[in-house]
């Protein structure tokens, strides 16, 4: 380990691929000698300059990075109180921070000869990222997605086809990510050969979470600067929202070891906290138990049989978390609270109305809690908030839960 990183929190996953007790390798034998070649390749890439190269090259030729850090004047005003920065990753090509982080898998999926990509997906980003990248470089790409969300993300199910992948809709389940995830992670036991499994957040199997937060960890590298540059000084505090946690890792990792730093990471609470899981909120309401090839908390019930979380956001509707940001709450470095649909929702449309920005549902989540702690803040706290993307997916979602008919 490199001498700065000894009694870091950014030492993190250790040999066997956990954080704290969080993390590991729970897979079938089958996927075992796969998951260790991608672990190779992926060391190897950490310190090979030219994987490193063609990334920057394509994050700013191909994506639009960096995206801007803005000084949201108009939101500041009307919270009164702290100064409102948003990280403006709705900008990048295909609308959300996704596509960072397929960059970096496609690249190493090529230099393992793999020539089909799956991949799982809730609000649909992550699937129109992976078409997209599978498209520019010819690779052939099935996407797995809940027939609930197929319905709910209709515009990203049409892109994902414009694009050229195969859209599965999967009917067990409550039709949503988790049933996709375990659909995706069937077909790569199945056909390991030619498959690389483009998994989209911090989850899965090590050295997924740990690969995913490297490659979103650009938002924060990118903030880190700009914010220098901005203001002399960090940002008082960071937040964003959290499904299973990849732009939230990215954004909080470059700041884990600046103590004076707060970090907040937001979840969806649906309906509201409470024993019904009408909510997604896996740390705010769940425990730890093993899913999709790591431990972390989870929403389940007293058997330990996973539970159907719930929230208007598709992108939310994940009964796990990453494991980093599990070991990050129990050790306390990292703060997690939850967010209502209908807080939500007022949050979107304050941003349409104040920015003339219209924000995905999913980060709309940390713009409430951004809006519920900005007016008791001084006027010199500065808050930097991950606006991951933007909302022209859920303008049909929106109008439904506002009553009004745009069919
Ligand atoms: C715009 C947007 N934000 C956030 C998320 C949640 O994912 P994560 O927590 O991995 O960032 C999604 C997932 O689909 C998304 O589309």
């Amino acid at each position: 380990m490199p001498d700065d990183l000894k009694n870091s929190y950014r030492a993190g996953p250790d040999s066997r691929g956990r954080f704290g007790n969080f993390g590991g390798r729970f897979v079938s034998e089958t996927l075992m000698p796969l998951i260790l070649e991608l672990e190779r390749q992926y060391e190897h890439a950490k310190t090979d300059d030219s994987f490193w190269a063609e990334m920057h090259d394509l994050w700013t030729n191909y994506v639009g990075r960096p995206s801007p850090l803005y000084h949201a004047a108009r939101l500041t005003e009307r919270l009164g109180g702290a100064k409102i920065y948003l990280k403006r990753d709705e900008l990048n090509h295909t609308g959300a921070h996704k596509i960072n982080n397929v960059l970096g898998q496609i690249i190493l999926a090529r230099r393992m000869g793999k020539t089909r990509i799956i991949a799982e997906t809730g609000a649909g980003q992550h699937g129109v990222a992976t078409a997209t990248v599978c498209a520019k470089f010819g690779l052939k790409c099935v996407v797995y997605m809940g027939a609930h969300d197929v319905e709910r993300q209709q515009p990203n199910v049409f892109r994902m086809r414009l694009l050229g992948a195969e859209v599965i809709p999967v009917t067990s389940g409550r039709g949503t990510l988790k049933d996709a995830m375990n659909d995706a992670m069937r077909d790569w036991v199945t056909n390991v050969r030619d498959t690389f499994y483009c998994i989209g957040t911090v989850a899965g199997p090590h050295p997924y979470p740990a690969m995913v937060r490297d490659f979103q960890a650009i938002i924060g590298t990118e903030a880190k600067a700009q914010m220098q540059e901005a203001e002399g000084r960090l940002p008082d505090t960071l937040i964003a929202a959290i499904g299973g946690g990849s732009n939230a890792m990215g954004l909080f990792y470059p700041f884990l070891d600046d103590p004076s730093v707060r970090i907040i990471g937001v979840e969806a609470g649906g309906k509201g906290v409470s024993d019904e899981m009408q909510h997604c909120a896996s740390l705010t309401g769940g425990r730890p138990g093993v899913l999709h090839g790591n431990r972390t908390y989870l929403l389940q019930d007293d058997d330990g049989q996973i539970l159907e979380g719930f929230s208007i956001s598709a992108g939310l509707d994940y009964p796990g978390i990453g494991p980093e940001h599990a070991w990050l709450h129990d050790i306390g470095r990292a703060e997690y609270v939850s967010i209502t649909d209908r807080e939500a929702l007022d949050a979107f449309q304050l941003c349409c109305e104040t920015e003339g920005i219209i924000p995905a549902l999913e980060p709309s989540h940390a713009l409430a809690h951004v809006a519920k702690i900005a007016p008791e803040l001084p006027a010199d706290h500065i808050i930097c908030m991950n606006l991951c993307g933007r909302g022209d997916k859920d303008i049909f979602t929106v109008a439904r839960a506002l009553g009004i008919d745009i069919s």
